[in-house]
C-alpha cells in the first residue's frame, strides 16, 4: 500500500486524488490518507504530489513510520475525496515544515 506522510499537513494539495483509480484517499481537517484496504499499488499518485509525500509502505522514511497506522486509523473515520480541490489557505508557509504528525487535525 502507499501512504500519505509529513509533507501533506497543513498543505493538503490534493492533486493525488484526482488519478486514484480507486478511490482510496481520505480527507480530514488539513491531512488526506489512504485506504491501506483499497489502494491498489498503481503508483499513480506519488508524481502527482507536489511535495512528495507519498511513499510505498515498505519506503516510509524512518522518521515518518507513525504515519502507516495513522493512514490507516483515519482512513476508517474519514470520509472519501474523488475530486481535487484548492490546497489550504496557508499552504506555502507550512510546505517547507517537517514534523507535523502532532499537527493533524481529527
Ligand atoms: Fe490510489 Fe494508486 Fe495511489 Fe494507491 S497507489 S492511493 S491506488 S493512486
Ligand atoms: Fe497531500 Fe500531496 Fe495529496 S500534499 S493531498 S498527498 S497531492
Amino acid at each position: 500500500t502507499y501512504v500519505v506522510t509529513d509533507a501533506c499537513v497543513k498543505c493538503k494539495y490534493t492533486d493525488c486524488v484526482d488519478v486514484c483509480p480507486v478511490d482510496c484517499f481520505h480527507e480530514g481537517p488539513n491531512f488526506l490518507v489512504i485506504d491501506p484496504d483499497e489502494c491498489i499499488d498503481c503508483t499513480l499518485c506519488v508524481a502527482e504530489c507536489p511535495v512528495e509525500a507519498i511513499y510505498a509502505e515498505d519506503d516510509v522514511p524512518e522518521n515518518m513510520l507513525d504515519y502507516i497506522p495513522l493512514n490507516a486509523e483515519l482512513a476508517k473515520e474519514w470520509p472519501t475525496i474523488v475530486e481535487k480541490k484548492d490546497p489550504l489557505a496557508d499552504h506555502e508557509e507550512w510546505s517547507g515544515v517537517t514534523g507535523k504528525i502532532h499537527l493533524v487535525e481529527r
